[in-house]
């Protein structure tokens, strides 16, 4: 098991009189991600993919490798199968654009979750406008797991199903694998947003079935500007490129244009290379944790922030009951408050948490709620985060309510 407490000391930004508990909503970067960011600017500084002198085809390499770290943290069977984008909204709109706009028409359906983040949800309700496509959203249950039944029910004539891999409020994990195998046969692709799940589970695409995944640097404590998409080459094949630009192409004339083979072909312009650095640098700090530990600490910290919530009146808590069938983040309620002014009194106490609809409006309206709030942790959260909540939750609800 790693020494977790150690891991903490790897966090400049972290400090002892506070309590970052919004990592679901971006992480703290440990040192090795700036150092490896800093000695890219400092040191080795280059355009990539352009030119022939030594100092370009050396951050060539080196952003190369970055896309090889990536591929083999997700298991993916070649580095051309990953696209670098900005971020995991970026890589759910190329889909989208890429391949939904080019495959999917007028009576075509799409399936949803009712538990999607909008960056999952507002991509497929443009193209549902333009296109003239029918949206279905699969419902959850009273637990916040999604109800399979009604999935199987929704599912026959979808084109595509788009779900997330871990619910950024129930804190949910789907069984990716099986929605795989039920899109399938049903003759639907699958997409998968792994912002929430690639931070703190082990992802294999290789084994998931999925016909895409996408997730975020920044959320897997790599720096902000990076996202990445996978999926197989075959799939590649079936979308078409939606920005054109340098980097993309083979031949271009003044009639036409050829493009390149991907990932280049969905990386227009000058791409993210420190970021891509920096987020290679982020993956390998997890592998040297382990994803096994970093997983079982998820679990452990979860728990007692189950047990801690649960055991204050007034206080409800959402999603299913036990730590193993969610990621690291708990979305609560006190009874008489709103959930804005919740955060606003826990940040007196130097708590930090997340509020309001957490960027899942449909969800909300489903659970019939406004607003609602959420601690969520990283690899450096340890008890005495969770006792410091616990803490300025008793003395809010003296106050508050
Ligand atoms: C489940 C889920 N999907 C997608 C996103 C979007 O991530 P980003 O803003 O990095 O694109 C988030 C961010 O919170 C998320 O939680």
């Amino acid at each position: 098991m790693a020494d977790f407490t150690k891991v903490r000391t790897d966090f400049p930004a972290l400090t002892d009189d506070s309590a970052y508990l919004d990592s679901a909503a971006t992480a703290q970067k440990p040192e090795t991600v700036l150092k490896a960011m800093d000695g890219f600017y400092r040191e080795r500084y280059a355009p990539v993919s352009r030119g022939k002198y030594a100092a370009t085809e050396a951050a060539t390499a080196e952003y190369r490798a970055a896309r090889e770290a990536v591929a083999s943290f997700i298991g993916a069977s070649d580095a051309s199968e990953i696209v670098f984008t900005q971020n995991a909204t970026a890589s759910i709109d190329l889909v989208a654009r890429c391949w939904a706009m080019a495959n999917l028409g007028k009576g075509d359906s799409i399936l949803l979750t009712e538990m999607e983040h909008h960056s999952n949800f507002v991509p497929w309700r443009l193209l549902a406008e333009a296109r003239g496509l029918e949206l279905r959203l699969a419902k959850i249950d009273g637990h916040g797991t999604l109800d399979i039944n009604d999935f199987k029910r929704k599912l026959p004539g979808a084109k595509l199903v788009a779900v997330t891999h871990a619910s950024n409020v129930l804190g949910t994990i789907n069984p990716v694998t099986k929605l795989a195998a039920l899109a399938h046969e049903a003759g639907a692709k699958l997409l998968v947003d792994g912002a929430q799940a690639v931070p703190g589970l082990p992802v294999d695409v290789g084994k998931l079935g999925a016909d895409w995944y996408a997730f975020s640097g920044h959320k897997a404590y790599g720096p902000t500007g990076i996202g990445v998409l996978w999926t197989r080459r075959e799939v590649y094949r079936e979308m078409t490129p939606a920005f054109g630009g340098g980097g993309t192409v083979g031949k271009v004339t003044s009639k036409s244009t050829t493009f390149l083979d991907p990932p280049a072909k969905f990386e227009a312009g000058t791409p993210p290379v420190a970021e891509a650095i920096g987020l290679a640098a982020a993956l390998e700090y997890l592998e040297k944790i382990g994803m096994g530990n970093v997983r079982s600490h998820a679990e452990s910290i979860t728990t007692r922030a189950l047990e801690t919530l649960q055991g204050i009146d007034g206080v409800t808590v959402l999603g299913p009951p036990d730590a193993k069938d969610r990621v690291g983040l708990v979305t609560f309620l006190l009874d008489g408050v709103h959930p804005g002014d919740l955060a606003v009194s826990l940040d007196h106490d130097g708590v930090a948490i997340r509020s309001e609809q957490q960027c899942t409006q449909p969800l909300h309206q489903a659970l019939g709620l406004e607003a609602s709030a959420r601690a969520s942790f990283g690899i450096y959260t340890d008890e005495s985060d969770i006792d410091r909540l616990h803490r300025s939750l008793l003395s809010a609800k003296k106050t508050l309510v």
